[in-house]
């Protein structure tokens, strides 16, 4: 299946994207921006994403978990087992989340959403924090999409030989 993946994210200064397996900030331009780019679409998520939603699949989207493990899922979730079935079976994947898809997926993204969120949360040193992944960010073009006290939204898109990248 020849299959465009894309990502959405949002995230905090260092690129905390969760802390203790949930979000802690709520971003009503962020959330409407998501369920913009994501209604639809084949979504695609990590167990502990799924766990941190309430094992509730996102409504007017095919939702996928990826995980090793099985259990009881209603007919709009699918358990997926690899990134290559993800590849294979999934036409025009949005990955969701959390960062060891990110991390799993960057290498076959072209496209990405990334949600800057400004607003300022405590973190205590007993608090796991979930980091995006380090990423070359001259390889991407980066266009604000949408900006306002809370967030800036940037698409990205990956260049390739001859657009500038290095
Ligand atoms: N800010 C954002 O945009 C955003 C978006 C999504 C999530 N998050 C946050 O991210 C955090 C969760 O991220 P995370 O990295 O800890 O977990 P995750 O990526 O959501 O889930 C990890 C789990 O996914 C499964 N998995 C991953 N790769 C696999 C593979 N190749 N094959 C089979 N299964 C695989 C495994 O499940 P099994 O152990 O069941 O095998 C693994 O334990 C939470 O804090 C969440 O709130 C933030």
């Amino acid at each position: 299946m020849a299959n465009k993946v894309m990502m959405i994210a949002a995230m905090s200064p260092g690129r905390i994207i969760g802390v203790n397996n949930g979000i802690p900030w709520k971003c009503r331009t962020d959330m409407q921006h998501f369920r913009e780019k994501t209604l639809g679409r084949n979504i695609v998520m990590g167990r502990k994403t799924w766990e941190s939603i309430g094992c509730v699949p996102l409504k007017g989207r095919q939702n996928y978990v990826l995980t090793s493990q099985t259990f009881r899922t209603t007919s709009s979730v699918r358990l997926i087992r690899s990134v290559g079935e993800v590849l294979e079976q999934v036409k025009d994947p949005v990955i969701i989340g959390g960062a060891s898809l990110y991390e799993q997926f960057l290498e076959y993204t072209e496209e990405m959403y990334l949600t800057e969120i400004h607003s300022l949360f405590g973190i205590s040193p007993n608090d796991k924090t979930t980091i995006f992944p380090d990423f070359p960010y001259t390889m991407w073009e980066w266009d604000l999409i949408d900006q306002d006290r809370e967030c800036d939204i940037f698409h990205l898109t990956r260049m390739h030989s001859g657009m500038g990248a290095q």
